[in-house]
């Protein structure tokens, strides 16, 4: 039985099915224990501006800029949920963190450290997992409206930064290539794994 509250990440390329499968997982941990789903760009006032204005393209800012935003955000996220949640023992289940600006942004041209620094204070996740699609998959999975965010070049990079934080440790990487059933197993499996260990 888990006690106190995790921090658990879900990262992934657009279209990985990582949002899917962060769902699927808060809803199996929830049948023992509180559990929450929520995401990044998160549902508080920078997250939803960048949402409304900056995903789709109708405002470009500089990259810089685009990284400032998102770790606004992150603080509040944390600040405003992630952090209550855990106070209060919950699993919380994020889709997408630190680690998607380090791959888009990073990808797009910016230093990893600099992202890195003015993500000083968000929080360290106790386990990140990386979906892991090859970027032809996933565009070929995607149907609704692309986000500036999606050509096959541009996945391509951002896999590459992504695999780098695997093979340093920070990442554990899933097969996200098997059908969906079998990597929402391979998930769950990952995060018993990791909460038992932790017991
Ligand atoms: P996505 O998970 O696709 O949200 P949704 O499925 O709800 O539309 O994320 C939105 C986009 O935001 C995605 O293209 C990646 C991008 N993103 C960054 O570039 N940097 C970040 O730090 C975060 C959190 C997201």
């Amino acid at each position: 039985m888990v006690t106190k509250g995790a921090f658990i990440v879900l990262e992934g390329l657009d279209g990985s099915g990582k949002s899917t499968q962060a769902k699927i997982l808060a809803a199996k941990l929830k049948r023992s224990h509180a559990a929450v789903y929520t995401a990044e760009p998160s549902h508080e006032k920078i997250g939803v501006f960048i949402r409304n204005r900056i995903l789709y393209g109708e405002i470009r800012p500089p990259t810089s800029v685009e990284a400032l935003l998102f770790a606004a955000d992150r603080i509040e996220h944390i600040q405003n949920e992630v952090q209550p949640l855990l106070n209060e023992g919950c699993l919380v289940v994020s889709d997408r963190y630190v680690y998607s600006s380090l791959a888009y942004q990073g990808s797009a041209g910016l230093s990893l450290e600099w992202i890195q620094a003015v993500n000083f204070y968000s929080l360290k996740p106790d386990l990140a997992l990386f979906v892991d699609v090859a970027p032809e998959t996933v565009l070929a999975r995607l149907k609704r409206k692309k986000s500036v965010m999606e050509t096959l070049e541009t996945q391509r990079k951002v896999r590459e930064v992504y695999l780098k934080y695997v093979k340093a440790g920070d990442l554990k990487r899933i097969d996200g290539e098997k059908p969906k059933k079998e990597v929402a197993t391979d998930i769950l499996s990952a995060v018993m794994a990791f909460l038992i260990a932790r017991c």
